[in-house]
């Protein structure tokens, strides 16, 4: 389950619902996909695929989407820095940046309007931010991620900075909703 906080605010919001609704006044989607499919979460690709196939078209039609992947990110990655350091400055893309948590922990900070708002991710989480949204992102401390990405066109996923160096004002800290709410429904 994700974990939002509104650090300017000094507020935190971690029931899904509230999340929801607080970060559709964002113009971000947010959803839990439940139950998880009975697939090996560190299995092939081909297979988590093939299991949110149903999910997966299901998004493809609402949002225009024409090919899905999974992405793995871990602390083996090659050249890991050099990638993490591309999405970890404010920046925006030509289309929809759209990720569904198989495995591991994201922070994503997103600058919509005037106020700045921390989402941490994780396994079940789908979380859609649109075109044009600056955005940044960074791994959590154990640097792993495993994500279903869907796009409309993969030309368009592309970082196109603000170079305004907001980023720089927020601590890329994960707090992990799950440690928060231990009896939340957040690992499978
Ligand atoms: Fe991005």
């Amino acid at each position: 389950m994700a974990l939002v906080t509104i650090p300017d605010q000094d507020e935190r919001l971690t029931d899904p619902e509230a999340i929801a609704a607080y970060l559709k006044t964002c113009g971000i989607d947010y959803e839990r996909w439940r139950p998880a499919h009975p697939v090996a979460i560190d299995g092939p690709a081909a297979d988590i695929l093939r299991a949110y196939s149903s999910e997966i078209d299901e998004l493809k039609a609402r949002g225009g989407y024409v090919t899905a992947d999974v992405i793995d990110v871990n602390p083996e990655t090659p050249g890991l820095e050099a990638m993490l350091s591309k999405f970890s400055r404010e920046h925006w893309h030509d289309e929809d940046e759209v990720r569904f948590i198989i495995s591991g922990r994201g922070l994503f900070h997103i600058h919509p309007k005037s106020t700045v708002v921390a989402i941490e991710v994780e396994a079940g989480d789908l979380i859609r931010v649109p075109r044009g949204t600056w955005h940044w992102f960074n791994l959590c401390a154990d640097r792993h991620i495993r994500a279903i990405r869907l796009f409309q066109d993969m030309s368009g996923w592309t970082p196109l900075y603000t170079d305004s160096n907001v980023d720089q004002r927020y601590l890329p800290v994960c707090f992990g909703a799950s440690h928060l709410q231990p009896n939340s429904d957040a690992a499978y």
